[in-house]
């Protein structure tokens, strides 16, 4: 048996986030959760630690750690997207409140205390929404950046461009200044955008199959599923709305679904036009040194097999 991936998921939940977390605790043998940091962006702090007690709940896992961290971009007021994920960001399914604690450490203590005890090259980063919590680390540990074996990320754009700007997709654009700092920390980063998101669409049939899972946790997956569809169905006039965050831990169960190349990537912080664009030089037309594996295109059949397949056995 292969050891597992040890990770810690940054997450700011979102509908797309609580699927990711539920994909990974479904992969017991892949996948060893040492805890869960939440990050303002979809919703603010109060919500998304919440949220991701309540999926940890839904999974029957209180055991999971859940690490509340930075409240607000480390130089803009927040941005949020409640149009998209709903006022709780977690709208669709009715679930209860959470009773299982929130940590009383912080989620970035908890990130430099993780590293610096674990042995170099060890644990790998999933990084789900902005980047603060985990730029916050890096600028208050630089010691770490050679401790972390690899972040994957979901964010990012090149071909698509962008959601929340016409250039940016909202993971960077929420906090460019963070994503600059987590893109030039010489950490091998693995980014998963929009490019390969907007390939990973819930179309009615995966969604049935999700609805049709024993349990609750396949309804309450179709009902967040179901909830999101409504906006992005109209805007993007596709036959169901793109999975995000999953594919993060899709890649991590089997990158062989997924094909990309290795970049350079360069956040732009200073243009108000284009703030929080992924500038990816795909075609290679600059000598900058390649910084990220980016992933462009996904086995999307394979990819929902392996999600529906994980989640059933929640
Ligand atoms: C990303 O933004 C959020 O709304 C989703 O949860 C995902 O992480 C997509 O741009
Ligand atoms: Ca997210």
């Amino acid at each position: 048996m292969t050891t597992p991936h040890q990770i810690i998921i940054d997450t700011d939940p979102g509908q797309d986030d609580a699927v990711a977390i539920l994909m990974a605790l479904g992969s017991p043998q892949e996948i060893e959760i040492l805890g869960i940091t939440a990050v303002a962006g979809n919703v603010p702090l109060a919500l998304t630690e919440k949220n991701a007690r309540i999926v940890c709940e839904l999974a029957n896992r209180p055991d999971i750690r859940v690490f509340s961290g930075c409240d607000a971009p480390i130089a803009r007021p927040l941005v949020t997207a409640e149009h998209v994920h709903g006022k709780t960001g977690l709208d669709g399914p009715t679930l209860p409140d959470p009773v299982m604690p929130l940590q009383d450490q912080h989620a970035v203590d908890f990130i430099i205390d993780t590293f610096r005890n674990a042995p170099a090259g060890s644990i790998s980063l999933c990084t789900l929404g902005p980047l603060t919590n985990v730029a916050a680390a890096l600028e208050r540990a630089p010691d770490i950046a050679p401790k972390i074996k690899q972040i994957v990320m979901m964010g990012g754009a090149y071909f698509e461009v962008g959601n929340i700007t016409p250039t940016a997709e909202f993971n960077i654009y929420v906090d460019p200044e963070a994503a600059k700092i987590v893109f030039g920390a010489g950490i091998p980063l693995v980014v998963l955008p929009l490019d390969v998101t907007h390939k990973t669409l819930v179309t009615k049939e995966r969604n049935d199959a999700f609805r049709a899972l024993p349990g609750k946790v396949g309804i309450a997956v179709a009902e967040m599923t179901d909830f999101f569809e409504r906006f992005d169905k109209e805007k993007y006039g596709s036959t169901g709305a793109p999975l995000h965050d999953p594919t993060v831990i899709g890649y991590l169960l089997n990158p062989d679904l997924f094909q990309g190349r290795e970049i350079n990537v360069e956040i732009e912080t200073g243009s108000d036009l284009t703030l929080g664009m992924t500038v990816a030089d795909w075609w290679r037309v600059t000598d900058r040194p390649a910084n990220a594996l980016f992933i462009k295109d996904i086995d999307d059949e394979g990819f929902f097999t392996l999600l529906t397949e994980r989640l059933a056995t929640l």
